[in-house]
């Protein structure tokens, strides 16, 4: 570790919150402000967080064993966390599905991906974990940083990404913490190698798959050709430009004091907790009225 290195705080404390979202009514099949390109990508990401995040879990906990307590007791909360965000976006995915979308072929495409991950040895999954939540939780980052990202958005949907994105700021060292505890012994060179390699690999798939993905669902709603890719490459890249604007934070992994941690943004979550008891205290104070 070098002096740049921030590890997880000791008083982090990660905290299951057990909500579920869109169960009283249906979700529009345009949520995101009735624009395709959109809800397109949100839906291609929804669908591969059930599996994803089951891999996830099983990918860490497969090394759970002679972790220190702490990093134990962090690994049992990313399993619940984890294991209701898979329920929650299982359930949004039946929403899309009851709105008229087929995501058949975009799961598919998410289990080929996991079946030959899987193929390879338990490191290998745990290091591809450790790269996608890294992903996971810079794109969360600037999902609670910049509001413009869920702007008309159907209003509990949008709650449910932003639950979902706080989550996942709140976890994001556990993967790299069981990385760095499975792999104590490797010489310094070959962590890196490894972490590198697979960060590249599953960037690649990640690109690729997520844009052929968010493509397909366009075509269903008739939006094809030119068009399609020229509108999903400008909300992608331009504006809002999520993809744009958390390319620095993704080249961070590769400097050699990296943490999930440098970047402390605790921040975004004291944010939301205050958004949340302050809707809570409206909503007593409303019915008291
Ligand atoms: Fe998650
Ligand atoms: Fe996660």
């Amino acid at each position: 570790m070098n002096a740049t290195t921030h590890p997880t705080p000791a008083e982090l404390t990660i905290t299951p919150r057990d909500r579920r979202f869109g169960r009283e009514a249906a979700t529009p099949r345009l949520w995101h402000g009735g624009r395709v390109e959109a809800t397109a990508i949100y839906n291609a990401l929804s669908t591969t967080f059930p599996r994803g995040e089951a891999f996830f879990v099983e990918s860490v906990r497969a090394f759970r064993a002679g972790a220190p307590a702490k990093l134990a007791e962090e690994i049992k909360a990313f399993t619940t966390q984890e294991a209701i965000h898979s329920r929650e976006h299982d359930a949004f995915n039946k929403r899309a599905e009851l709105s008229g979308y087929d995501l058949r072929k975009l799961e598919a495409q998410v289990e080929k991906r996991l079946a030959v991950t899987r193929s390879k040895p338990p490191i290998v999954s745990l290091a591809a974990t450790m790269a996608l939540e890294h992903f996971t939780a810079i794109l969360a980052h600037e999902l609670l940083a910049d509001p413009r990202h869920l702007q008309g958005a159907d209003q509990e949907t949008g709650d449910l990404w932003r639950w979902h994105a706080v989550e996942e700021i709140e976890h994001k060292g556990v993967a790299y913490d069981t990385w760095l505890h499975a792999t104590r012994h490797w010489p310094r060179s070959k962590r890196w190698k490894v972490k590198a390699k697979v960060m590249l690999y599953v960037t690649r798939n990640f690109l690729v798959d997520r844009t052929a993905g968010a493509l397909e669902l366009m075509r269903q709603d008739g939006v094809t050709g030119f068009t399609a890719w020229a509108r999903l490459l400008a909300y992608l890249w331009v504006q809002p430009g999520m993809f744009r604007k958390i390319a620095g934070a993704w080249l961070k992994f590769f400097l050699p004091g990296f943490h999930p941690w440098n970047e402390d943004d605790r921040a975004l979550i004291r944010g939301y907790t205050d958004r949340q008891a302050g809707q809570q205290s409206g909503r007593k104070v409303r019915r008291a009225a």
